[in-house]
């Protein structure tokens, strides 16, 4: 092992976790490969590691030590992708206050990303203004980098879109933050096609640094993006990151239709994610996964990799086992371009 622990509170994440590495990067476990980000130049892991487990209640990464166990292992698979969001955890802030430690002592091994502005969420900015607006951009940077122990972040994320803006404003203040230096790039999610053009569109006519990231839903059970914003991402340039690449754990083959892991997020909050699930596709994909002798965490993991535009599939862990589990599924199993569209048939885009 890499890095020893030495945790004296485990839920106070402002008692510095001590960690002792043995020249943490030079002693990574696997080699994951990397991708560009894009057009960005920025170099991401092929799977990263969704960070909205952390903070979450009920979950082994509810503090700062299961947070920091799951980061430690992560990296020490060479998972160098990291993607928070100031809502993520039980608490706003609480995800990249646990991750802060780790980042505090890990920071070159890692490509940050957190987000901002999500418009659906409570924030305690919101007296600034809306999430989209310079006023509150700025004071939301501030904050975020204070919880991740850093100054600065690889990529910014633009939660949502926010009508109540115009793009213009919005892309002007993330430029301001690019010049001072606390942001390297920016990016959007949950934008439509449209969106992310015209938003490139302004960023190019105002000589300003554009978006380089777009994040969306996407999964072998939720391939809408198909439609819309995975060609635009390719027209445009841009590194794609999906969000809930397992679709909350059901693609890991821990689920049957009875039923699955009564401590998974799925069977504990998420039931109609199980209920709703096309089970005689999942059975044949369960089948297809057996007969080459791969799981389907493999096999879901491969085929997303498959997916032209794909940047790093951030899939979200609870433990060390299932970090590792993630991290060795980059490299395990590639589909033939004939198993691919099996695969792909097996659970048809919804229009
Ligand atoms: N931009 C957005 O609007 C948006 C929205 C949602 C998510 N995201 C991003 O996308 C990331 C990924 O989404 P997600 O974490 O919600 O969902 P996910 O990646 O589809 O599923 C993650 C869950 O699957 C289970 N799991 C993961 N690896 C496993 C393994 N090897 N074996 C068995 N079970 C495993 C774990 O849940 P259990 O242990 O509970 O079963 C884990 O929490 C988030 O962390 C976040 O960064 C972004």
């Amino acid at each position: 092992m890499v890095a020893e622990g030495l945790y004296t509170d485990k839920n106070d994440c402002n008692v510095l976790v001590m960690w002792r590495y043995s020249n943490l990067g030079n002693d990574v476990l696997m080699d994951i490969p990397i991708r560009y980000l894009g057009n960005s130049g920025l170099l991401v892991s092929a799977v990263g590691l969704g960070c909205n487990n952390f903070g979450r209640v009920d979950t082994p990464t509810f503090t700062a030590e299961g947070t920091a166990d799951v980061m430690v292992a992560a990296i020490e698979a060479g998972i160098n992708f990291f993607d928070t969001a100031d809502i993520y955890g039980a608490e706003f802030g609480m995800s990249e206050r646990l991750m802060g430690p780790v980042v505090a002592k890990a920071r070159e091994q890692m490509v940050l990303t957190t987000k901002f502005g999500h418009t659906e969420y409570e924030s305690p900015l919101a007296r600034l203004g809306p999430g989209g607006s310079r006023a509150y951009i700025r004071a939301s940077i501030d904050e975020s980098l204070e919880r991740l122990q850093t100054d600065y972040v690889d990529l910014y994320q633009h939660h949502t879109p926010d009508p109540r803006v115009p793009i213009e404003e919005t892309l002007e203040a993330l430029n301001e933050l690019i010049d001072e230096g606390k942001v390297r790039h920016i990016g959007h999610s949950n934008y439509s096609g449209e969106q992310a053009r015209r938003a490139q569109s302004v960023a190019k006519r105002l000589g300003l640094r554009t978006f380089v990231s777009a994040q969306n839903e996407y999964n072998l059970l939720a391939r809408e993006a198909e439609h819309d914003i995975l060609p635009t991402v390719q027209d445009l340039g841009l590194g794609f990151l999906p969000w809930f690449p397992l679709h909350n754990g059901l693609l890991t083959g821990k689920f049957t239709k009875d039923g699955g892991p009564e401590n998974s997020r799925i069977m504990q909050s998420r039931h109609h994610v199980h209920a709703e699930a096309p089970w005689d596709a999942m059975e044949r994909f369960a089948a297809f996964c057996e007969s080459r002798r791969i799981t389907m965490l493999e096999a879901t993991i491969g085929w997303l990799l498959a997916v032209p535009g794909m940047s790093s599939v951030i899939a979200g862990a609870t433990t060390v086992v299932q970090v590792r589990e993630n991290a060795d599924a980059a490299v395990s199993w590639s589909p033939t371009t004939r198993e691919f569209t099996q695969i792909a048939n097996f659970f048809p885009v919804k229009p």
